[in-house]
């Protein structure tokens, strides 16, 4: 037995009676366990790299944006006679079945056809427009069209899923 080994068995058994020994012991265990983590998460942190943005997974993230946040389709899907969006008419372009109750300069109430990728715009075009505003053609949409401020993985994402429509 070295000197250390003996020294660390007496104050294990020390422990067992005395609890300030004990509580020793714990913040040497501690401390030990503080040291092991880094190297215990160390090969998870390899897998937990975020995946690589396949053109699958930008285009299943442009049809969320579109469906489920910027609610394109409120706007830009015909709707039946009961205001439902007619499901086979997605993004389609629609008339829309609302006016503004006050007068809004240059309202619209058409808005263009997105699947595919609206007239004029390339995919590039359209993320910029989805950024900052701007149209293909370097003006503002009417309203009630937003101006969306989307980032620009999320404008990415939804220009690639609307080409990716027909
Ligand atoms: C509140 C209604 C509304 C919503 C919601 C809406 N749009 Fe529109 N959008 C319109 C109208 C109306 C126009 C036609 C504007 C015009 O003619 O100037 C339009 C025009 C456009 C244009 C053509 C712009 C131009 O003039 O070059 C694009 C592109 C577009 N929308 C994309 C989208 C996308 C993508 C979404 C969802 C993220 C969306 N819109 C949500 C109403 C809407």
């Amino acid at each position: 037995m070295t000197d250390n080994q003996s020294k660390s068995a007496s104050l294990i058994g020390r422990a067992a009676r005395d609890p300030r020994a004990a509580r020793l012991v714990r913040h040497a265990l501690n401390a030990l366990c503080m040291l092991a983590l880094p190297l215990a998460l160390a090969p998870t942190a390899a897998f937990a790299k975020p995946p690589i943005d396949s053109e699958a997974a930008l285009i299943a993230h442009g049809n969320y944006i579109v469906h489920r946040v910027g609610m394109c389709t409120d706007c830009h899907t015909p709707k039946d006679d009961h205001g439902m969006p007619i499901g086979a008419q997605d993004l389609q372009g629609a008339e829309l079945h609302f006016t503004p109750d006050v007068p809004v300069p240059g309202f619209t109430n058409r808005s263009v056809r997105l699947a595919g990728l609206p007239a004029g715009y390339t995919e590039a075009q359209l993320a910029t427009f989805l950024e900052t505003g701007h149209t293909a053609n370097g003006g503002m949409a009417r309203p009630p069209m937003p101006a969306y401020r989307l980032n620009e993985h999320d404008a990415r994402a939804v220009a690639a899923y609307l080409h990716s429509l027909n």
